[in-house]
């Protein structure tokens, strides 16, 4: 049988399933272009259960994408707070602005232009918001169509996200929105990353190649394991009385992020010595391609230091976004 002939005989098992157990999540209840839009930036790269605490509280600040787009990015930013990858957040202010300008864009070509958006993003919100039978892979359903087809493809190649793409956009349905979650779904709940896929609750248990075969847990194939570049850096929690000094980060990781004052340093280079040393901790931070080994210094110090914005503990909770890679040293300051 081909892959496209099975990939055929599997879109209606899929949809039926989808249509029984398809998770309640916030998202999927009234939907817009905008709803849609907030959704999936959100959920680039982010765990379903942080987006959940935090998109309904996201619309009930900037409820239409007016809102959005007139807003303060320092209000954005805030509203973000704890999702991490803060560009994310800036470029969705972005494309409110071109959207509260120009109107929802109607085609694919026209909602990946937008701030933000890749193949992924565009095709998922393509065809949830817009009905366009457009495919959204990401490594979810590589891994899913590789099971299905028992195909060699790794999990990060790029080709096969074309090729498992293209294939897809030949047998998209009506229902062009239900079948991209649909996808996404099988790959969350059921054809799952680690451990074993559940096959016996799987709707394409009988078409599966990978799954008829015994062999569901070798595909996909395995990739090199990523090397991620390991950052040393000193972070300082200055405390002058009741307040706390912050730096706006500038370009780079984090940039335009208020953080504690912190410098890139040698593996066990020595601190700075500011006023009375309270507390030393070590922490770490893991982003995609970078890892930050952190070493924390509590001072007291007897004035409020030029250079640096003095924050109290509820400002810090209240307007400065501070990045979740600084949660370890932020307890210094409640
Ligand atoms: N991941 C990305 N988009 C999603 C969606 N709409 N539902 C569930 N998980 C997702």
């Amino acid at each position: 049988m081909t892959d496209l002939a099975r990939l055929q005989l599997a879109t209606l098992p899929l949809l039926q399933w989808f249509g029984e157990h398809r998770r309640d999540l916030p998202w999927r209840k009234e939907r817009t272009p905008y709803t849609v839009l907030v959704s999936e930036l959100m959920l680039q790269q982010t765990r379903v259960e942080a987006v959940k605490e935090r998109y309904t509280e996201f619309l009930r600040r900037f409820p239409t994408v007016e809102a959005l787009a007139a807003a303060d990015e320092e209000a954005v930013l805030k509203a973000w707070e704890g999702l991490g990858y803060y560009s994310r957040a800036r470029n969705l202010h972005k494309a409110a602005k071109i959207i509260a300008r120009e109107g929802f864009p109607q085609t694919w070509v026209g909602v990946r232009a937008l701030p933000g958006v890749g193949d992924y993003t565009a095709g998922a919100i393509s065809s949830i918001a817009l009905g366009l039978k457009t495919p959204a892979v990401d490594g979810n359903v590589v891994r899913i169509m590789t099971r299905l087809l028992a195909d060699p493809a790794k999990a990060g190649d790029s080709g096969a996200k074309k090729r498992f793409s293209e294939l897809l956009a030949a047998v998209y349905p009506e229902e062009a929105g239900e079948f991209t979650e649909a996808l996404m779904e099988l790959g969350a709940i059921v054809c799952v990353p680690n451990g074993p896929p559940m096959c016996g609750a799987c709707p394409w248990s009988t078409l599966c190649k990978a799954n008829l075969e015994g062999r569901e847990t070798e595909f996909p194939q395995r990739e090199e394991p990523k090397k991620r570049r390991v950052v040393y850096l000193n972070v300082y929690v200055l405390k002058a009385g009741e307040k706390f000094a912050l730096v706006k980060r500038e370009e780079g990781l984090l940039g335009g992020l208020y953080g504690f004052p912190a410098e890139e340093t040698e593996e066990g280079a020595p601190g700075r010595t500011f006023g009375s040393l309270l507390a030393v901790k070590r922490a770490k931070h893991i982003f995609t391609h970078i890892e930050w080994r952190m070493t924390g210094y509590l001072f007291a110090v007897p004035k409020e230091l030029e250079g640096y914005l003095w924050a109290t503990r509820e400002e810090i909770g209240e307007k400065y976004a501070l990045p979740s890679a600084f949660r370890a040293f932020r307890k210094w300051t409640e």
